[in-house]
């Protein structure tokens, strides 16, 4: 899909920076938001979704926690195809819907594990995983069993990349968990909604 003529000037003014970026253009980036439409993943998020899975070594591991319709799992897939990389995919989402699995249907070596992050972590090995992006249930106890669980699963030198980095009544309290569990290693990568620890 085109991006419209007449919301270029706005959107261009918002996101100058990252189109500087060789690989990450306009209809990349149109794609992505008619994907998360509805949903709270913006350009900047699935930028830097984007830049750090092409980061990901050939042979290495995306893994996410929370897929919904599949925008940050395809905004991975399409950093690791920038880079010609081959990396294993999974989602780990409790919800799995039709649309979904329409939308990720031609991404390779993907493994769906339809199940909740507390359970599907028991399928998942310690020291293997290069990039993880948490984004399901977002209240300060999950966000919390998701880091304290995933975190061992990075391996050295991995990446946490985790989204909705704030605190809004009882539903969300990721950035409460995320600063009491990293302390002053969490690097909030604004104006995007994600924060990001290196391992
Ligand atoms: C905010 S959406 C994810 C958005 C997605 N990353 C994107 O790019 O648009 C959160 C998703 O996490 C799923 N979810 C919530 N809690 C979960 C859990 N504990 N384990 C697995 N999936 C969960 C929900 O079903 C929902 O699809």
């Amino acid at each position: 899909m085109k991006i419209n003529e007449r919301e270029k000037p706005a959107f261009r003014k918002r996101h100058w920076k990252m189109f500087h970026d060789k690989d990450f253009n306009w209809d990349l980036a149109w794609k992505i938001r008619n994907l998360a439409r509805g949903g709270g993943f913006c350009t900047w998020d699935a930028w830097h979704v984007f830049s750090l899975a092409r980061k990901i070594s050939d042979g290495g591991v995306y893994l996410e926690i929370g897929s919904w319709k599949g925008a940050s799992l395809t905004c991975a897939f399409l950093g690791t195809k920038a880079a010609k990389k081959t990396v294993n995919f999974i989602a780990i989402e409790c919800a799995i819907q039709q649309r979904f699995l329409d939308n990720v249907r031609s991404i390779p070596n993907l493994k769906i594990i339809k199940a909740k992050s507390d359970n599907a972590q028991r399928e998942i090995n310690p020291d293997t995983i290069d990039l993880l992006f948490i984004d399901g249930n977002h209240s300060y106890v999950q966000a919390k069993r998701d880091i304290e669980n995933y975190w061992p699963k990075i391996k050295a030198g991995g990446t946490l990349l985790g989204h909705d980095y704030f605190n809004k009544g009882k539903y969300f309290g990721v950035k409460r968990a995320a600063d009491e569990f990293f302390k002053t290693r969490v690097v909030s990568l604004k104006p995007s909604h994600c924060y990001m620890v290196r391992k």
